[in-house]
């Protein structure tokens, strides 16, 4: 048995960064971000924290399920930025929701990463060892970008997305997964944990002294991106990939009410479009209000097509993200 999104909820920061206003960090100006992304604005984190939003996010969703934290048997968090790493994002967003009955951990494949949480939930529900699961896409990465790089500033944001997932009789569910670890280096960025190795007192040995020579320079610490290599990317392998999952379903474009993609560029989702043959009216878009919040990107969109009532019990869709790794996949499901 498969599960069914029940509630859904987000949470993005009050503070808005137009174009414009990047102008005083990097050269750069509204006209060509615009034209070369779609983005026109993105809400960056002030008070705020990248598990707080996160804890939001669910709040959010749960309110809309109707479920109590206990229900819930599986909190699984997607996030490349959170402001802790130990204990996890999802354990600390079970603390703070009092969800004592869930089992807890993060994920990590970067854009694609809820949707990748949405099939580990559809794969534990379907070997019966969970009944209702949150996920959460959450990320801050207004702390990860190097303000002087106008390649990738212009781009990423913070916010998070959160869905219930509830096992379901009469759920439905398929994917397509891919990844190309050979491609990493197109989006990558170091921890500065390398630099650790400096202030152990140890006898100086090969390991040290090659640990050493790995010591990065702080510029690795930031997002760093090859971004026609990623376009590239983005436009072939994510419609291949679409339509690799409509031909395993045995479906159409006519049977899908919604393709919620990852919201990265505006000219990748009109290239998507253009491949997979089907129109705008299907595809929404956000990114003009929130850039790229990795992989908050979809259950944001995910969340706003739901309260606006464009998504309705019974609709068909088809989720698709990627991003860093490289990863990419597509999912579907009847709403
Ligand atoms: N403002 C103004 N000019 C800029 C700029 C900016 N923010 N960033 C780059 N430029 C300049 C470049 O220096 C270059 O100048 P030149 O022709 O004098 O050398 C010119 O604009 C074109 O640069 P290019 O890199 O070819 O632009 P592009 O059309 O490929 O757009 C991206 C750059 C990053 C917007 C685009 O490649 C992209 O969106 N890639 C995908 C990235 C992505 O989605 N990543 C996340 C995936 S999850």
């Amino acid at each position: 048995m498969f599960g069914k999104i029940i509630g859904t909820g987000s949470y993005v920061p009050e503070r808005v960064v137009t174009n414009t206003c990047l102008e005083q960090y990097v050269d750069t100006n509204d006209e060509w971000i615009r034209e070369r992304t779609g983005i026109a604005r993105r809400h960056v984190m002030e008070q705020e924290t990248t598990k707080d939003m996160a804890v939001l996010a669910a709040k959010r969703a749960l309110e809309m399920a109707a479920v109590a934290p206990e229900e819930i048997d599986m909190i699984i968090v997607s996030t490349l930025s959170s402001d802790i790493a130990l204990p996890s994002t999802a354990c600390y967003v079970q603390d703070k929701l009092n969800a004592k009955n869930a089992v807890c951990f993060d994920l990590n494949a970067a854009c694609t990463g809820f949707i990748l949480a949405y099939n580990t939930v559809q794969t534990y529900m379907a070997a019966g060892f969970c009944k209702t699961a949150l996920i959460i896409g959450a990320e801050g990465l207004s702390k990860l970008v190097d303000w002087s790089d106008r390649g990738t500033c212009i781009l990423f944001a913070d916010g998070a997305g959160a869905a219930i997932v509830r096992a379901d009789e009469t759920a439905v569910f398929d994917t397509v997964m891919h990844a190309d670890g050979g491609q990493g280096d197109a989006l990558t960025m170091k921890t500065g944990f390398a630099e650790r190795v400096r202030g152990i007192d140890v006898e100086p040995g090969v390991e040290v002294l090659e640990a050493n020579q790995n010591i990065l320079n702080e510029k690795d610490t930031y997002i760093g991106m090859d971004g026609q290599a990623v376009f590239r990317f983005a436009v072939k392998q994510v419609p291949t990939c679409i339509l690799e999952l409509m031909e395993k379903c045995g479906i159409k474009e006519e049977d899908i009410d919604l393709f919620l993609l990852h919201q990265a560029n505006e000219r990748i989702v009109k290239s998507i479009v253009k491949r997979i043959k089907t129109s705008m009216d299907k595809v929404p878009m956000n990114l003009q209000e929130y850039g790229n919040t990795s992989s908050a990107s979809v259950p944001i969109l995910l969340d706003e097509m739901v309260r606006q009532e464009k998504l309705k019990k019974g609709d068909r869709v088809i989720m698709a993200g990627f991003g860093a790794g490289l990863t990419w996949c597509a999912s579907y499901l009847e709403f």
